[in-house]
């Protein structure tokens, strides 16, 4: 299915403008600068697709991408959750808009909440995490840019967060750790993708 047609369908800058519900949808959530926009290139093989930055604050909407055509799966890129030099009210609106779309949205299978390989699990993730648990939506954790670190010190953030993660009802039990960069864990994070959009 990844191997074939990917389109961009549309950019929400609120909910108002959210696309009819027409396909499973499966969203990616995170830390600003966490590597949603990329993980999803990596996951279509296409890299302009999504928009990235080395500057957090890259994705301001709710984008949606098809997969297939007619879409079987549809994937949404997400504004990251804020960080320090942003405006307040711009990443309080951000949140807002994640989490509503997050929680309310009734044609969404899962959302993947994206955890950089080299920091862990931070207070904001657990914030989205414990909004999740409230909501019971389901969620599965995946670690970015683990080329960016030793395979000892991914192993031992894994087996960490794995630990953490346990103890949120709505988390589903296995982590993916992924590379954009490399491609590690991309089929993986497919397969559990097509998992959770056909059940
Ligand atoms: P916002 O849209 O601002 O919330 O960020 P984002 O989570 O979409 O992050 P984005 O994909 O734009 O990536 C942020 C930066 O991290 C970019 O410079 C990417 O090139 C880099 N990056 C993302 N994934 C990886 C990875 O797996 N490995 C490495 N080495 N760099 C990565
Ligand atoms: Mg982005």
């Amino acid at each position: 299915l990844f191997s074939g047609p990917v389109d961009f369908l549309k950019s929400a800058p609120s909910l108002k403008f959210l696309p009819d519900p027409e396909a499973p949808e499966i969203a990616f959530a995170g830390r600003s600068n966490v590597g949603k926009s990329s993980l999803l290139n990596a996951l279509t093989n296409r890299k302009g697709l999504a928009r990235t930055s080395n500057t957090p604050g890259r994705t301001q909407e709710l984008n949606f991408f098809d997969v297939g055509r007619p879409p079987e799966i549809r994937l949404v890129d997400m504004p990251g959750y804020g960080f320090a030099e942003a405006p307040k009210d711009l990443v309080k609106r951000w949140r807002f808009l994640v989490n509503d779309f997050l929680r309310g949205r009734a044609v969404l299978r899962r959302s993947f909440v994206l955890v950089d390989s080299r920091h862990g699990l931070k207070p904001v993730d657990l914030e989205i995490m414990e909004m999740l648990d409230d909501a019971a939506v389901n969620y599965q954790l995946v670690l970015t840019k683990g080329d960016k670190i030793k395979p000892t010190a991914l192993a031992e953030v894994l087996k960490q967060t794995a630990e953490q993660s346990a103890k949120h009802p709505a988390a589903h039990p296995h982590l993916i750790a992924t590379s954009s960069e490399t491609g590690d864990g991309i089929a993986e994070l497919r397969t559990a993708i097509l998992e959770a959009a056909m059940s």
